[in-house]
């Protein structure tokens, strides 16, 4: 079973981590979605045990890109566990959830100055940079603010992670990253001529959803000859930041565990003698979370159409990668008969679908779904298109549930604009 945090329990219905997810439909409405603290605390701390097993020094940074709520980056900060952040929002967001700054990693191809000021002034742990052009802008900026910024170089490592190429970074033709055989000469010029920098070491992320261990080892292998040159020129290296991209299974996938992770890097990095961090996302997430739907209606047509009121505004994964999510009834099936549907939002594009042809117990107006493995890249990737204001997030721990997020009312979408004053209303 891959979901052993889900249950069918008699009256209750479908039961999260002893929650009857029926309640909180009934409770708060639909699309709804659900977090699991209890999840998100035993992946949290399972894949810390992978590393502790192994005596691997790691730092886990959290890439808070994949659930970026507070109430979530708060439960992962009491599991010792630091943030990976992309933009000065993810920056103020782990701060305010109680993140120590020297825990944060900042990654990302577009950092603006802005941004960049906002890290050195709060002196996070590491600015992993991703261009010579980038490394000068930092340089010259610390110096203004009279600091020295703790950064790393983003290695693009020119390896095919063999995942879905929206979600591949590690290829030469890719945005990300410093070429590997430009390193070295950059290297010793951020090491010795530029006061506005403390250079301390590597980092490289390969892509995500990654579920074979080839990428990750061929990947490391060459990070760890990359630091072999650079020491034996001389240089100082004292931290390698290995990225996130560990997969999922979504469906029926051989998605390996965190062990598979930490094997790999015990071998390839192993005995660099340096400090290692890790920046997971989805592996932590997703699994702790589902988003819930109504049945809105069933449609037969050429096929039988599942329609329900979650859309791919509120979880675009299926239309944006053609990705797979496991469907539940919220009510345990009385049958073992299936049939087979389209599941679709009511989102006006023909890409508006969860399921195309899927085997499902049969459905009809007014049942509740849940959508699995939801908890990463859900919420975070919603928009309010077709103005479906954005859906209501609750938080699950123990017998406790607390409403994080309140459903966004049309009101505060249309507070939002102005209608120019030149233009009568007729
Ligand atoms: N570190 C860096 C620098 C990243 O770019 C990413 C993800 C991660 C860490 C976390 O990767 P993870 O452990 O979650 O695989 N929206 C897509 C996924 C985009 C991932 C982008 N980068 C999806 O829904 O599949």
């Amino acid at each position: 079973n891959n979901h052993p945090n889900l249950s069918y329990e008699g009256r209750q219905g479908l039961v999260m981590d002893g929650t009857s997810l029926t309640d909180i439909a009934r409770e708060h409405g639909t699309p709804c979605w659900v977090i699991s603290a209890d999840t998100l605390r035993q992946r949290a701390h399972a894949l810390q045990d992978a590393f502790r097993a192994r005596n691997l020094p790691i730092h886990c940074h959290f890439a808070v890109k994949a659930q970026d709520h507070q109430a979530c980056l708060t439960v992962l900060a009491h599991c010792g566990f630091g943030a990976d952040v992309v933009s000065g929002g993810e920056l103020r967001r782990a701060l305010a959830a109680g993140i120590r700054a020297r825990d944060i990693v900042f990654s990302g191809i577009g950092k603006t100055d802005d941004e960049l000021e906002l890290a050195i002034h709060h002196q996070i742990g590491q600015i992993n940079v991703e261009s010579v052009e980038e490394l000068h802008r930092i340089n010259a900026l610390a110096q203004n603010m009279q600091q020295r910024a703790r950064i790393a170089f983003r290695v693009n490592p020119d390896i095919d992670a063999q995942t879905h190429s929206k979600i591949t970074t590690g290829r030469a033709e890719d945005k990300f990253g410093i070429a590997h055989d430009a390193i070295p000469a950059l290297y010793r010029k951020a090491q010795t001529d530029m006061p506005g920098v403390e250079l301390v070491g590597l980092a490289v992320h390969l892509g995500s959803q990654m579920v074979t261990a080839a990428p990750f080892r061929k990947g490391y292998e060459r990070i760890a000859a990359l630091v072999r040159t650079l020491r034996e020129d001389g240089l100082h290296v004292s931290d390698i930041d290995c990225g996130g991209g560990l997969g999922i299974a979504y469906r029926n996938e051989q998605a390996p565990p965190p062990a598979m992770l930490a094997d790999v890097i015990a071998e390839t990095l192993g005995d660099l003698d340096v400090q290692l961090h890790v920046e997971p996302g989805r592996w932590l997430a997703a699994p702790a979370g589902v988003l819930l739907a109504r049945v809105i209606d069933v449609k037969d047509a050429a096929r039988r159409f599942v329609i329900i009121d979650a859309g791919m505004n509120d979880l675009v994964r299926p239309a944006m990668y053609d990705s797979w999510h496991g469907i539940l009834p919220l009510n345990e099936p009385d049958t073992t008969t299936e049939e087979c549907v389209d599941v679709v939002g009511p989102i006006c594009e023909s890409s508006d679908i969860f399921a195309r042809q899927r085997s499902l117990p049969p459905l009809k107006k007014g049942d509740l779904v849940a959508l699995l493995d939801a908890g990463a890249y859900g919420t975070v990737m919603s928009s309010t298109y077709n103005s479906r204001p954005l859906a209501a997030q609750v938080m699950i721990e123990g017998d406790r549930k607390a409403i994080i997020r309140r459903r966004q009312t049309l009101e505060e979408l249309l507070v939002q604009e102005a209608v120019p004053d030149w233009l009568a209303r007729p």
